[in-house]
C-alpha cells in the first residue's frame, strides 16, 4: 500500500483523498495534480538518473553542505547564503562540474526587505494598502536578485488569533480577506509578469497551512481546526495567492488536525495542487520533513520521506530523507517514480521560468550593499501609512513645528536595529544603514527645537533607577514623547510571550511620567498586539509605529508633526487582557452574546467585553464622516448575480487626509453559523478638508458564500447585512436578499 493509500485509510477527512470529491472535479485524481508539460523539463527530465532527480529535491542552507551535496551532485538549491560572488562560485560548480548542468536555485528569506527594510509585514496589513506590500516587494526583488537570490521565502500569510504568537508580526493579522489582498500585492510585486527578469523573485506562499491557529500562540504548536474554518479562515490567502501566480509554496511546521502538515495529502495533494491546480513546487520548511518523526507521524527518516513526497511536498530544505531513502523507497514501492518525476518536474519549470539555464551567474558589480537613494524614501513613505494613531485626547498630537524643547524617553528613543523588527538585516549590505532613531528623526523635524533622550529604563529588567532622569528630562521639556515597546527579537520565530503587556517596567516609566503633569504622548514600536489599558487610560495619545523599518525614526516624527497625516488602521484586535485571548472580530455568535446587564451571556466576570481597540481601528488628525449607503440592488441572484454597494465619505476636519473605508457583510442566518461580520472590501481615499467623494463595492456570490464542513462552497439563499464604515464597528447598514 503506498503512503496516500495508507493515510487514506488512516487520516479520514486530513489525510489524501479524503474529501477530495467535494472540493471541486480536479481534486480527486492524480494527473491533474501534475505540473505542466514543458517541452525543456520533459527533455532534461528524459536524461536523468534517479539519483539526479533525487538531488534536484535537495536544499541545503550552507555553503559547506552545498560543496559536499554538489561533489555528489544531488543537490537542487542553497538557501541563507548571501553574497553575490560567493552564489556566483557555488553556481559555477553546479553549471560547469555536474553532469546535466543544472543551476541551483538560490533561497533567502527576503521578508520586509533585503537590504531597505521596510515595515513588518503586520504593520503593512494595517496600511490597508496593497500598494505598500507592493511597494516593497519591488524593492526587494530588485536588491535580493541583483544580489544572486532568485527565491524569497515570503509573503507570510498565515492569518492569527493569536498576538501571543511572535510570528503574527510575519503576517497580515487577523482577517483572511485583507490577507489575501495583502499577500496577492507582495506576490505582484516580487514576481511582476515574469520572474526571469534580473529584478524580480520567484516568490513563496507560506506557512501552508493553519500555521496561525497553534494552540495558545505556542510556536510550532498542534492546530486543530474544522473544516470550515479551514478553508474560511487560514485557506484564503493562499487559493488567491496560486490564482495571483505565486512559484512556491512552503509547507508549514504544525499539525492540522492530526497531520502534520509536511505528511498531509489533503491540503498539499487535494487542495493546493488538486482544487486550486498549484503548478509550482512546494518546498518543506526547515527540517520540516524529518520533524515527521517527533511529531509521531513516522518511526525513521524513510518513514518521513514516504510521507512527505506523496502527500505533496517537493523540496526538501535542511534535512536530507529524499536523496537518502528515495532509492530504497522506490524499491520497497512506498513511493513512485511518478512522484519523483512530478517533483522534479515542478523546481526545473520554476528554475527554467527564473531564466536559471540562460543566465545561470549574476553579474557582481551590480551587487546591493546599500539602501539606495530612491529605496530609502519608499520605505519611509511606507511607514508613514502604516502607523495607527490609537488615541488622541486633546488633541495633543501633531506637535508644532515651532515646538521649543522634546524630551524623547523610554529605551527604544535611541533604538536602531530594533526598528527593523524580525526578519532584518539578512541582505549583503542590511548592516549598512542603521535604522533611524526616533532621537534623530525628531531633530530632523524640528530643526529649531531641543531635543533630548533619556533612556529611563530597559525594555527588559526591573530597574528602574533611570526613572528621575526621565522625569527631569521630561519636565525640562514643552513636551514628551515616550518610546516604549518589544526589542526585534521579542517578536517573530520562536518568540511566543505568555504575557503582552509592555515588557519589564516601561509601563512604571509612562506612570513616572505622567507624574510630572507634563504633556507627553506614547509612541508604540512593537511587533504585535500588546495589553495596553493603562495606556488607554493614562496617556493622552498613542501611536503604534510598529517596527517602522529603516527610516523608522523619520516616519514617526513625519506623523508626531503632521508632515503625514496617519490613516492606518488595525489588522488585529487589540485585547485587554491576555485572558480574552482569541479574541477577533470576525467571531461567531453565541446563543448568548455578551450582555452587562445579564450574567448568563458569553463574558468574564472581571473584564469588560469586548477589545480595547477593535480591528479597522485608527484615528486622524481630522474627521471624517461615512454616510449616504446606497445598493444597486435590494437582490443578488445566487448565480451571477452583482450588487454595487456606495457611500459617500467627507473630510469634516480642517485638513487632508486618507480614511480607509470598509465594507462588512453578515450572513445573519445560514446553515454554518457565520461571523457577525466580515471584510469584503476596503478603500483608502485621501480627502482634502471639507471635501467628499463616493466610494463603490462590487459584491458578487463569492463575496457572500462560505465553505460549509465538507469543504464545499455555498451560497445560500436569504438575507445579507451590509455595513460601511471606518472600523469593524461600523453602524452605517443596509440589506439585500441572495435569491
Ligand atoms: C523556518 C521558518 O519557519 C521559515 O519561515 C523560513 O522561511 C525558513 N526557516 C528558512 O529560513
Amino acid at each position: 500500500m503506498n503512503r496516500r493509500s495508507l493515510l487514506a485509510g488512516v487520516g479520514g477527512l486530513f489525510a489524501a483523498g479524503g474529501v477530495a470529491s467535494v472540493l471541486a472535479p480536479a481534486a480527486a485524481a492524480d494527473p491533474a495534480t501534475r505540473p505542466d508539460r514543458d517541452g525543456r523539463v520533459e527533455a532534461l527530465l528524459g536524461k536523468m538518473t534517479l539519483e539526479e532527480k533525487l538531488g534536484q529535491l535537495q536544499l541545503v542552507g550552507t555553503e559547506d553542505l552545498a560543496r559536499t551535496s554538489l561533489a555528489t551532485g544531488q543537490l537542487g538549491g542553497v538557501f541563507s547564503v548571501v553574497g553575490a560572488a560567493k552564489l556566483n562560485a557555488l553556481q559555477k560548480i553546479a553549471v560547469e562540474q555536474t553532469r546535466l548542468r543544472i543551476p541551483l536555485i538560490f533561497g533567502l528569506d527576503v521578508i520586509h526587505g533585503y537590504t531597505t527594510n521596510f515595515p513588518i509585514p503586520l504593520a503593512q496589513g494595517a496600511s490597508f494598502d496593497p500598494g505598500v506590500a507592493a511597494a516593497d516587494a519591488t524593492v526587494a526583488a530588485k536588491e535580493a536578485r541583483r544580489s544572486g537570490i532568485h527565491w524569497t521565502y515570503a509573503p507570510m500569510m498565515d492569518v492569527t488569533h493569536e498576538p501571543r504568537w511572535g510570528r503574527i508580526a510575519e503576517g497580515y493579522g487577523e482577517d483572511p480577506y485583507l490577507a489575501s489582498k495583502m499577500a496577492v500585492a507582495k506576490v505582484r510585486g516580487y514576481q511582476g509578469d515574469d520572474y526571469s527578469s534580473p529584478d524580480r523573485l520567484a516568490a513563496c506562499a507560506k506557512h501552508f497551512v493553519a500555521y496561525g491557529g497553534a494552540e495558545g500562540g505556542r510556536d510550532y504548536n498542534t492546530v486543530d481546526v474544522s473544516l470550515q474554518r479551514l478553508h474560511n479562515l487560514y485557506l484564503p490567502p493562499f487559493k488567491a495567492s496560486v490564482e495571483a501566480g505565486v512559484a512556491t509554496v512552503m509547507a508549514s511546521f504544525n499539525t492540522i488536525s492530526g497531520v502534520p502538515a509536511h505528511g498531509n495529502g489533503y491540503v498539499l495533494h487535494d487542495v493546493l495542487k488538486g482544487a486550486y491546480g498549484f503548478r509550482g513546487f512546494v518546498v518543506s520548511d526547515y527540517t520540516g520533513i524529518e520533524e515527521l518523526i517527533l511529531h509521531g507521524l513516522a518511526g525513521d527518516g524513510a518513514d518521513a520521506a514516504a510521507a512527505a513526497l506523496p502527500a505533496g511536498v517537493d523540496m526538501e530544505m535542511v534535512s536530507t530523507n529524499y536523496v537518502r531513502y528515495g532509492k530504497q523507497l522506490l524499491a520497497e514501492r512506498r513511493i513512485t517514480r511518478d512522484q519523483i518525476d512530478d517533483a522534479v518536474r515542478r523546481i526545473l519549470l520554476v528554475k527554467f521560468k527564473l531564466g536559471l539555464f540562460e543566465r545561470p551567474y549574476v553579474d557582481e558589480s551590480g551587487e546591493v550593499k546599500a539602501p539606495s537613494p530612491a529605496a530609502l524614501p519608499a520605505s519611509r513613505q511606507a511607514a508613514g501609512r502604516c502607523m495607527v494613531l490609537l488615541k488622541n485626547d486633546g488633541p495633543v498630537l501633531p506637535l508644532a513645528k515651532s515646538v521649543r524643547s522634546v524630551a524623547v524617553v523610554g529605551p527604544l528613543g535611541a533604538a536602531t536595529y530594533d526598528l527593523n523588527g524580525t526578519w532584518a538585516g539578512l541582505g549583503t549590505g542590511a548592516w549598512t544603514t542603521p535604522p533611524v532613531t526616533v532621537v534623530d528623526g525628531i531633530k530632523a523635524a524640528a530643526p529649531g527645537a531641543t531635543v533630548t533622550f533619556t533612556a529611563g529604563c530597559a525594555v527588559e529588567g526591573a530597574d528602574t533607577s533611570g526613572f528621575a532622569a526621565a522625569q527631569q528630562a521630561a519636565r525640562a521639556a514643552d513636551v514628551t514623547v515616550v518610546v516604549v515597546g518589544e526589542t526585534a527579537a521579542m517578536s517573530g520565530e520562536a518568540a511566543a510571550r505568555s504575557n503582552i503587556d509592555l515588557p519589564g517596567v516601561q509601563q512604571q516609566l509612562v506612570a513616572a511620567i505622567k507624574d510630572t503633569g507634563k504633556p507627553f504622548v506614547v509612541v508604540l514600536v512593537n511587533g504585535r498586539p500588546l495589553t495596553i489599558p493603562y495606556l488607554h487610560d493614562n496617556a493622552p495619545a498613542i501611536l503604534e509605529a510598529w517596527a517602522p523599518g529603516v527610516q523608522g525614526g523619520h516616519a514617526i516624527a513625519d506623523v508626531l508633526f503632521g508632515v503625514v497625516n496617519p490613516s492606518g488602521k488595525l489588522p488585529v484586535s487589540f485585547p485587554r487582557a491576555v485572558g480574552q485571548i482569541p479574541i477577533y472580530y470576525n467571531h461567531e455568535n453565541t446563543g448568548r452574546p455578551a450582555d452587562p446587564a445579564n450574567k448568563y451571556t458569553s463574558k468574564y466576570l472581571d473584564l469588560e467585553s469586548g477589545p480595547l481597540y477593535e480591528f479597522g481601528h485608527g484615528l486622524s488628525y481630522t474627521t471624517f464622516r461615512v454616510d449616504g449607503l446606497r445598493l444597486s440592488a435590494t437582490r443578488m441572484p445566487a448565480r451571477g448575480g452583482r450588487i454595487e454597494v456606495s457611500a459617500r465619505v467627507t473630510n469634516t476636519g480642517a485638513r487632508a487626509g486618507d480614511e480607509v473605508v470598509q465594507l462588512y457583510l453578515r450572513d445573519p442566518v445560514a446553515s454554518i453559523v457565520q461571523p457577525v461580520r466580515r471584510l469584503r472590501g476596503f478603500q483608502r481615499v485621501t480627502l482634502a478638508a471639507g471635501a467628499s467623494k463616493t466610494v463603490s463595492f462590487t459584491l458578487t456570490p463569492e463575496d457572500v458564500g462560505f465553505y460549509d464542513n465538507a469543504a464545499k462552497f455555498r451560497v445560500e439563499p436569504g438575507k445579507i447585512e451590509v455595513y460601511v464604515g471606518t472600523s469593524s464597528a461600523a453602524t452605517l447598514t443596509a440589506s439585500f436578499t441572495v435569491t
